[in-house]
């Protein structure tokens, strides 16, 4: 078991020994969730804040379910009806969340490094959920879960993640959870939104598309992040989906066992097919299903639990 951490703040600080940790005792978690009683006392009298001030359907219902079979006790912070719409700085908010007594901060924020502060700033675990165009952890993981589970390995898969790179957290994310357990990624999409500067995380870049999906076992689709960008990064949504989207003849030159991945929210007919997006070899919703291990994994670990075999013997 290899997890001493108080935090889970990004990827690119974890080991692959740590990776592995998480999935294996999410591994352990998902033959919890198919007993009859899938709840644990694991967090039993700890206070949980899901700490959301940017949207989220996947990721906060998730995390709101693991604490629930983990028998923590939840607060869902709005933050619309929160008392940020006045003016209130996030520390000074996080602060009265730990005078409150939370234990946990679970954040998604607009802003890159808004967990990294909290965690300087608090006593209370913080997770991050999400920040900015920075990383989302806890979906690289859930990922790799999803991987592991399909193909057996990672090391040595050709994973190609195809769309807006720039301004996604998922993708760099993924990035170092793929690379560090021995993937081989390539990233593919517009030149605007995929800088040759992504090659220094050890990645390949690509802007042909069936050259990018010819070799893939995975292909990991992302949306556009129009929320992100500051400038028109390409000339249309259509020339995009032309170049770039997966569609029926794009799909029918990869490798036959290559299967879909996406993180969600997909935009139909955008980036992927509406009927590839619910074929047989797409993964999405088998993605969402397995953050929910993960993310019980996650905070059991956090919470300083001992891994995969303290979760069977409960
Ligand atoms: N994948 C993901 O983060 O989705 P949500 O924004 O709905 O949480």
């Amino acid at each position: 078991m290899s997890w001493h951490r108080q935090h889970l703040l990004d990827i690119e600080s974890l080991t692959a020994d740590e990776i592995l940790t998480v999935l294996d005792t999410a591994r352990a978690f998902k033959a919890v969730g198919e007993r009859a009683i899938k709840k644990v006392p694991a967090l039993r009298g700890k206070t949980v804040v899901n700490l959301f001030v940017e949207p989220s359907t996947r990721t906060r219902i998730s995390f709101e379910l693991a604490q629930q079979r983990l028998s923590a006790d939840i607060v869902n912070f709005t933050a619309e009806a929160s008392s940020l719409k006045k003016g209130e700085t996030l520390k000074d908010t996080a602060k009265n969340l730990e005078a409150l007594n939370a234990d946990f901060i679970v954040i998604r924020h607009r802003a890159a490094g808004a967990p990294h502060f909290l965690s300087r700033v608090l006593n209370t675990h913080v997770i991050n959920a999400g920040d900015g165009a920075h990383e989302h952890p806890t979906q690289a993981l859930l990922d790799a879960f999803t991987i592991r589970e399909r193909k057996g390995e990672i090391a040595g898969l050709n994973v190609t993640i195809l769309g807006d790179i720039l301004f996604s957290r998922v993708a760099r994310s993924n990035i170092w959870a793929l690379t560090k357990l021995g993937a081989k990624v390539t990233l593919c999409g517009p030149a605007t939104l995929v800088p040759r500067t992504f090659e220094a995380m050890g990645c390949r870049v690509t802007y042909d598309v069936e050259a990018a999906l010819r070799e893939a076992d995975i292909i990991h689709l992302l949306r556009i992040q129009h929320e992100r960008q500051r400038k028109t990064m390409f000339p249309s949504i259509g020339e995009y989906t032309t170049l770039f989207g997966l569609n029926r003849a794009r799909f029918a030159r990869a490798r036959p066992d290559a299967l879909i991945m996406h993180p969600g929210p997909i935009n139909r007919g955008v980036e992927i097919d509406n009927e590839l997006a619910d074929c047989g070899r797409s993964l999405i919703l088998e993605q969402v299903t397995n953050g929910l291990a993960v993310r019980m994994a996650v905070m059991f670990l956090i919470n300083g639990g001992k891994g995969p075999a303290e979760v069977e013997s409960h």
